[in-house]
């Protein structure tokens, strides 16, 4: 069998293309964690014992017996931080390696125009990711319990924060910086995985990307303001 030997300038374009499916595989591993994030605060609307319950289910028996009561939370919380680990680090690469090749003529000057959220992926991304951090101290590691009582039940800790009109207006703006990274992500992440082959595939890949940006924003965004317009909560 005969081998073959890659060229330096082979093995890179190999090695990206490797980095740009880890990027979005990952990241819709991501987007599907947002969708079923957002399914589960949809539950506010059904009253506090549904939404505690679901709460409490998230952190009990899933799985169980087939391993311990209690597991299955620290697993996905394992595979998400590991999924979020190697998008962050694909990106770094990959940007690297596109700043390394400026300069030196070869690439290919652009004359394609890009959209707002395709030129805003690296420091949307970053926002994305800090204000995230505030969000896990917040609500998960409670250090942070900005317009609720450590001790509040997971319903009374969502009603009593989204009081607050300027939490809700920094989560509405948080929300626009994920959403503009979901529709751009979600376009690349299909093209990357080869489902942009024709103008059809394209218009219908742009249809879903926008469709489920626009999903997200409105379903995460709908129990916010929902609280602060009294319709749910005490
Ligand atoms: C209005 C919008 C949102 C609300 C009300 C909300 C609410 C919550 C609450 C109450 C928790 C704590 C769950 C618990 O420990 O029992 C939580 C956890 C979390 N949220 Fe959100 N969330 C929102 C938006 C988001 C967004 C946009 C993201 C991602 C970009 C996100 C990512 C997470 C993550 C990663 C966790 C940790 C899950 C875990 O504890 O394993 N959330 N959220």
């Amino acid at each position: 069998m005969a081998t073959t030997t890659l060229t330096p300038h082979q093995k890179a374009l190999r090695s990206s293309v490797a980095l740009k499916a880890l990027m979005a595989l990952t990241g819709l591993v991501m987007i599907g964690f947002l969708l079923m994030h957002m399914y589960g605060n949809l539950k506010v609307f059904l009253g506090e014992e549904a939404f505690d319950h679901y709460a409490h289910w998230l952190k009990g028996d899933i799985l169980y017996p087939l391993i311990p009561s209690g597991w299955f939370i620290w697993l996905f919380r394992a595979f998400m931080v590991a999924s979020i680990v190697a998008h962050i680090f694909a990106a770094y690469k990959l940007t690297v390696r596109a700043q390394a090749g400026r300069g030196r003529g070869y690439e290919v000057k652009k004359t394609i125009q890009q959209t707002y959220a395709a030129r805003t992926m690296r420091w949307g991304g970053v926002i994305l990711a800090g204000f995230l951090v505030f969000h896990l101290l917040q609500y998960t590691a409670m250090v942070l319990p900005v317009g609720f009582t450590v001790g509040d039940g997971p319903y009374d800790m969502v009603v009593h924060s989204f009081g607050n009109w300027w939490l809700v207006l920094a989560y509405a703006l948080w929300l626009v910086t994920v959403c503009l990274h979901v529709r751009h992500g979600f376009w690349s992440a299909f093209t990357t995985l080869g489902a942009n082959t024709s103008p059809n595939a394209r218009a219908v890949l742009n249809g879903l990307a926008w469709a489920v940006a626009v999903l997200l924003f409105l379903g995460v965004m709908s129990m916010p303001v929902a609280v602060l317009l009294g319709w749910v909560g005490n």
